[in-house]
């Protein structure tokens, strides 16, 4: 029931109606019986100024930031953690007496899945497809637990100077690649793709080189989530290697998000139940 007491987060972007984390929060909150709602918020690009006046006005307790506000949310924000202000962006925003607190639980998410999948990346090498976003908090994350990396992106320039700036930071060795080909596969242990290459309705498109072989020893852990099974994870798989969907860094990133907001720690089994039961898009 929703009642006085109830209390209000929701999702900032723009389109939202496609989003799963209103079915996964409103599921946990259910399940652990607390009296609060998560509401998909469409808010026009332009508009974010005045959507967080909006939020601190109606007593909102936080939001999750989706594209293309993640950025844009960061110059309206009291405060921002200092994950979030290295990778750029802003995904979840706390509302504590009357300030914003902006955070960002990509890179922590990532991290919680793929240790979940059994990896842990302490002194391991990983190698990231992408120079993007999605790609800044990973590599972020991955430095942070001191996780040597190589970087491969299709424009280098980015690549180079995503990795630039992670040396300045000297949390683990990270180097540009420019060529694929010409790296050392049996020196990686982990491949993530960051890219939206591979995701629906281009089913059939794969961020990893046809004529590349896949080591059996790695763990493939691909963002994308639709369809569930990319791919790379197919091609991954066929070789013997371990694949791991993007479902799990959904998950985690909106439990570290519900946990931020309101003290508890989330059912992630719950959550992850919650979209598991998501029908698939075609492909
Ligand atoms: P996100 O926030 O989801 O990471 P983004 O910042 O637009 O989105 O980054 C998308 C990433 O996917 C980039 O690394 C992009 O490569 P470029 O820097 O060369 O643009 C990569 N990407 C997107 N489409 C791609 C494609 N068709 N082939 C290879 N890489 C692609």
């Amino acid at each position: 029931m929703i009642d006085g007491r109830t209390q209000l987060v929701g999702l900032l972007g723009w389109p939202v109606e496609h989003s799963l984390s209103p079915t996964m929060h409103n599921t946990a909150f259910k399940a652990l019986d607390l009296n609060w709602r998560y509401l998909p918020l469409p808010v026009a690009p332009g508009r974010v100024k005045e959507a967080l006046a909006g939020l601190l006005a109606l007593n909102f307790r936080g939001v999750n930031v989706t594209v293309p506000h993640k950025q844009a949310v960061i110059p309206h924000l009291d405060q921002i953690s200092p994950a979030a202000q290295v990778i750029g962006a802003v995904n979840t925003i706390v509302i504590k007496d009357g300030h914003l607190l902006g955070h960002n639980t990509d890179g922590e998410g990532f991290l919680a899945a793929v240790r979940e999948a059994g990896f842990d990346p302490a002194g391991k090498r990983a190698l990231v497809l992408g120079a993007g976003g999605a790609a800044r908090a990973v590599v972020y994350t991955l430095a942070q637990s001191g996780c040597a990396m190589s970087i491969h992106n299709r424009t280098a320039a980015r690549a180079q100077s995503l990795a630039r700036e992670m040396q300045a930071l000297k949390l683990a060795a990270v180097e540009p690649v420019s060529q694929l080909e010409t790296l050392d596969l049996n020196r990686i242990d982990l491949l993530v793709n960051t890219t939206p290459v591979g995701m629906w309705p281009q089913v059939q498109a794969c961020p990893w080189p046809r004529m590349l072989s896949l080591p059996a020893h790695w763990t493939v852990y691909d963002l994308v989530y639709n369809p569930r099974e990319t791919r790379l994870l197919k091609q991954a798989k066929a070789a013997g290697a371990r694949p791991v969907d993007g479902l799990g860094m959904l998950v985690w990133q909106g439990a570290l998000a519900f946990k931020l907001w309101t003290g508890r720690d989330a059912p992630a089994g719950i959550m992850r139940a919650a979209l598991d039961q998501w029908a698939v898009t075609p492909g």
